[in-house]
């Protein structure tokens, strides 16, 4: 069984994944609107990723005999100001979901639950790899700026993305 005050810790996390996932939907759809395909479809392929650690939470908490209990998802933004500004709010929102991650960990220290330990170490583990991939993204805009082939290139090599 899981403590009360984990499986509510747990439905906000997985409300939080399924957030994420409905963000880069929408912001895959802004960037198919501007025509970068290739951005578009790397930002889909995040948002099934997303909802896939919403599941591993959900199927978790099932397993457990805890109560799945989902809420509201809040409405994403629908457009940036550019290519940069989105990607430096992936960053962004990385970075906070990483901190929600650790945060809810320690509530499974705190409650002295260990298979919810090692269920969430992977996804401090993926949180490195999520924080590094939008860093790379945005180190590489920077360095190509306004340069229309280099963005067409960049573009180009994002819609070969593979999974995770
Ligand atoms: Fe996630
Ligand atoms: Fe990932």
């Amino acid at each position: 069984m899981i403590t009360k005050t984990l499986e509510s810790a747990l439905n906000l996390q997985i409300n939080k994944e399924l957030f994420s996932s409905y963000l880069y939907l929408s912001m895959a759809y802004w960037f198919d609107g501007i025509g970068l395909k290739g951005a578009s479809a790397w930002l889909k392929t995040q948002s099934e990723e997303e909802r896939e650690h919403a599941m591993k939470l959900v199927e978790h908490l099932a397993d457990r005999g805890g109560t799945v209990e989902f809420s509201a998802i809040e409405k994403p933004k629908n457009s940036w100001k550019d290519p940069m500004d989105a990607f430096q709010e992936v960053l962004k929102h990385e970075q906070f979901i990483t901190k929600s991650i650790h945060d809810l960990y320690a509530v499974a220290a705190q409650e002295n639950d260990l298979p919810a330990q090692i269920m969430l170490q992977w996804f401090v583990s993926e949180q490195v790899e999520e924080e590094r991939n939008a860093a790379d993204i945005i180190s590489n805009m920077t360095r190509i700026q306004n340069h229309e082939t280099a963005v067409l290139q960049l573009d180009h090599q994002m819609g070969k993305r593979a999974r995770s």
